[in-house]
């Protein structure tokens, strides 16, 4: 019998999450999770896939806002819950699954669509560019001094502190940081363990609260310490869950807090920017280790217009893309330009400059990576003199795009 892909009804919402249990490795009380998340999922967007009426694949997409370059906001569509039991994979159900969605996002008008993936090669086929990576910082405490310690003070808070505050901090930073998208009440709520989550904080989690010289909130960290000994020396990590900070002050007096914890030899930062200034607040910079640098946020672009017009450019200049989208939503030929002030985008039919697919437009609209790298790599055609360069003046951006919500 043929399998079905619909959206769910509110009474089938623990078997929904039951089934993503499954490849997900979780063993939840999903009739209890189910509750938490009654109201908070919007049900007219959350996919599955039936067999026989027993659910075997799971998707889901939320609506968000992702900011661009330039710290312009666009809606976009944020897909999670991707699953598809071992005793229905590689039948086509993903495919059918994102296919609808990403028709149904275009069809509401969103001009981007973003994900994480489990597994590098999943998402490319669908136009999904790598548009933001994570970094895992290995910062040797003992050996860490700090020439800008960081000013303001920093106190323990509860997480009902946290709760309070550290959403409105969120949003602020989020505004201008390129690649953040937004985060719920319930978002909130799982992370600081308030309610029962797949991913439940670690026991013994710490808040620290930083305050500037008015007493005005300014960042927060967020902790937990992995304690070993050998020898009666203390071996024991601190791990950074989050450090939030609003002003450079803020920035340095968390990292400063960090690292200055009794008994602390080694601080583990996993999830951050790979632009982090960290290295240079430090009188050794190689007191921090980058250990791990890995894609985390992929972008797609949905409405090439929308996307292209709305961000902001590093460097002035015009150009011509021809983009090629094996499912149609990007294809075609767009004039561009734009610089750091604003863009105008329209289709055209003037000879183009570069050619690229969907999924390199998508790892390109952040700024994150170099149209030259993409280019090395044969991902980018330049078909006219000078339009690489010019092009890739445009949309890298000097810093790198960063996305610090798991979604
Ligand atoms: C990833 C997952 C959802 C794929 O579901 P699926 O129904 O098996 O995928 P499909 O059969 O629709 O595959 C579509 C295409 O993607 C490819 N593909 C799917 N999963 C892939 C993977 N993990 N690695 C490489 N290619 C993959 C398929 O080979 C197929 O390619 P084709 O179109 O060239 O034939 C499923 O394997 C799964 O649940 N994995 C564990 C959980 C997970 O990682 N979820 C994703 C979270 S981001």
């Amino acid at each position: 019998m043929a399998i079905t892909i619909r959206t769910i009804e509110d009474s089938e919402l623990a078997a929904w999450l039951a089934a993503l249990q499954v490849p997900f490795f979780g063993d939840g009380d999903t009739e209890r999770q189910a509750e938490i998340r009654r109201g908070h999922i919007d049900l007219a967007r959350c996919q599955a896939a039936f067999d026989r009426g027993t659910i075997c694949g799971t998707f889901r997409s939320w609506a968000t806002e992702l900011t661009l370059p330039g710290g312009v906001l666009l809606p976009a569509s944020a897909i999670t819950a991707v699953s598809v039991l071992p005793t229905h994979r590689r039948q086509g159900l993903l495919h059918r699954m994102m296919t609808a969605d990403l028709a149904a996002s275009a069809a509401r008008g969103e001009p981007l669509a973003i994900l994480i993936a489990s597994e590098y090669p999943i998402y490319g086929r669908y136009g999904f560019g790598r548009a933001a990576d994570h970094v895992r910082l290995d910062i040797d405490a003992r050996g860490a001094r700090f020439v800008r310690p960081g000013s303001g003070s920093v106190e323990l808070v509860d997480r009902a502190v946290v709760r309070e505050l550290a959403p409105g901090l969120h949003d602020r930073m989020r505004r201008s940081q390129v690649g953040s998208i937004t985060r719920s009440d319930l978002w909130w709520d799982m992370v600081l363990g308030l309610v029962e989550a797949p991913f439940p904080p670690a026991r013994g989690t710490r808040h620290v609260l930083h305050r500037d010289a008015e007493g005005r909130p300014q960042g927060y960290l967020r902790y937990h310490v992995e304690e070993t000994w050998a020898d009666r020396v203390s071996t024991s990590t601190l791990v950074v869950d989050e450090l939030l900070a609003l002003t450079d002050e803020a920035y340095a007096r968390l990292w400063r807090y960090a690292c200055e914890v009794d008994w602390i030899a080694t601080v583990k930062a996993e999830d951050r920017s790979p632009d982090e200034a960290l290295p240079w607040l430090l009188e050794d910079a190689r007191a921090v280790r980058q250990h791990h640098r890995s894609d985390f946020l992929w972008v797609r672009v949905l409405d090439p217009v929308a996307v292209l017009a709305a961000r902001r450019y590093t460097a002035t200049g015009r150009v011509v893309l021809e983009i090629a989208d094996p499912l149609g939503y990007a294809s075609g030929r767009f004039e561009l330009e734009g610089g750091p002030e604003g863009a105008a985008c329209q289709r055209t039919t003037a000879p183009a400059g570069l050619r690229l697919d969907a999924q390199a437009l998508g790892a390109v609209s952040l700024g994150g990576v170099s149209l030259r790298t993409l280019a090395q790599a044969g991902h980018v055609e330049a078909l006219e003199p000078g339009a690489l360069a010019t092009a890739d003046a445009m949309l890298h951006t000097p810093v790198a795009p960063w996305c610090s919500t798991w979604f």
